[in-house]
């Protein structure tokens, strides 16, 4: 017998279905109200209302829970790599070796792009942000795979586009950085792995084979991990609903990258060591600052700190926090920025003011700290942001595809003025 909730509205009363999930989470399914009643729900930010049912991850906000298709972060992080992490998110279970060999070669065949994106390149600033010029220059990829255009395309094409995707972001992420710097771009070198490709074409040297150091390749393959998927969030939820007009993978992607460049999402850890940057120069008293972000009437804020999700603590930043304290150990890095992020950790962490509104340090706070220490500038932390949601990014999008949903399309409660009649501009 099918589980129903009732509404009553004025006179009348509605049944609408209860949905449950896997881990018990409870929804009422409300596709049915307006066709019934009339009437239609308002949820500024859809904080309280689901948009999809997926299969690709869930976090649980109160217990601190994080699985991608099943699997915890703490295990895929620790035994797992960002490619493989990557093949579970976007076809829902782990490689066999062949599976992940043959992914990783298809992979290192594809980081290439085409000689014309440099002319694109070669018109942005210096000045520009890295996330506007990746942004663009993902979509100018529909430019050169004409055929990611077509919606019908099949499956084996969407693989295509889903692999180049892959392949080509790392690429034009360091592009974007070396454009920023004025710096002669870095071509791949498909021999190295992943991260260290990555790493090679930011800071490795034109002349001879790169050196890329081990500690800072497996701590940004783990932080990428960690970034792959976070179910419904904001640059997932653009992602879902560019590509439910049946847009393509390129440009609904270059979508979400938009979404994340936001500093309440994906600019938080730019954001957070601009913070710290400032409590720097301004001597550096942290107390001064935890005072100030009590003051309601003070606008400095502290960043970095709480989710809109997690209650208590957010299972990402365990995990980069240990991350943190080896990789700053291991590279034996002395930053007064990085001590003052510990101090000021040390602080939140033990006033009550922060501990009773749930203002722990999250994946932000912490992320910040290891690019700073891993040397990824600044303005390139939400890029990094960005190379880890991508697999994330491409399963919400694929699911949605495969899943056939409909165009989004929300509906609003109207407040501006009944109507009026038009009146000439020589009488207003
Ligand atoms: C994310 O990982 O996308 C951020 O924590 C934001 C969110 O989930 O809302």
């Amino acid at each position: 017998m099918e589980k129903t909730a009732k509404l009553k509205i004025n006179d009348s009363m509605y049944e609408l279905p209860i949905l449950e999930g896997t881990e018990g989470e409870i929804g009422v399914d409300i596709s049915s109200l307006r066709a019934q009643s009339g009437v239609i729900t308002l949820d500024k930010g859809f904080k309280n209302t689901g948009s999809t049912k997926s299969a690709i991850t869930f976090l649980n906000g109160e217990e601190g829970i994080l699985r991608y298709r099943g699997y915890s972060i703490e295990e895929l992080s620790s035994k797992s790599s960002f490619l493989e992490v990557a093949f579970l998110l976007i076809y829902g279970e782990l490689p066999t070796k062949e599976e992940l060999s043959e992914f990783t070669n298809e992979i290192s065949s594809h980081t290439l792009v085409h000689e014309d994106v440099k002319s694109i390149l070669d018109g942005f600033p210096s000045r520009a942000h890295p996330m506007g010029v990746l942004s663009s220059l993902v979509s100018s990829l529909t430019a050169f795979y004409p055929k990611s255009l077509d919606p019908n395309r099949s499956v084996e094409e969407i693989n295509g586009t889903i692999i180049r995707l892959i392949a080509k972001l790392p690429t034009l992420a360091a592009w974007s950085y070396k454009n920023r710097m004025r710096q002669p771009i870095m071509y791949p070198q498909n021999k190295l792995d992943y991260t260290s490709n990555f790493l090679h074409m930011m800071f490795g040297l034109p002349t001879s084979d790169s050196e890329v150091n081990p500690i800072i390749a497996k701590a940004l393959d783990q932080l990428l991990i960690l970034h792959a998927d976070h179910e419904q969030n904001c640059s997932a939820s653009t992602v879902r609903i560019v590509g439910s007009s049946h847009a393509s993978l390129y440009a609904s992607v270059s979508a979400g990258i938009a979404a994340l460049w936001g500093p309440l999402h994906g600019g938080a850890n730019q954001a957070v060591i601009e913070m710290l940057e400032n409590i720097r120069n301004q001597g550096g008293d942290v107390s001064k600052f935890v005072e100030k972000a009590k003051d309601k009437s003070d606008p400095f804020r502290l960043m970095g700190f709480g989710h809109r999700v997690y209650k208590n603590f957010d299972p990402r930043a365990k995990i980069i926090k240990k991350a943190a304290d080896d990789v700053l150990g291991q590279l034996g890095i002395n930053d007064p920025v990085l001590d003052l992020a510990m101090k000021l950790e040390e602080v939140a962490l033990k006033d009550e003011y922060f501990v009773q509104r749930g203002l722990y340090p999250n994946v932000d706070f912490y992320s910040g700290i290891i690019y700073r220490a891993l040397g990824i500038p600044t303005d390139m932390f939400t890029v990094m942001f960005a190379l880890g949601r991508l697999p994330g990014w491409i399963a919400q999008w694929k699911e949605m595809r495969e899943n056939k949903e409909p165009i989004g399309r929300p509906r609003q409660i109207y407040t501006g003025h009944r109507n009026r009649g038009y009146i000439d501009i020589s009488k207003r």
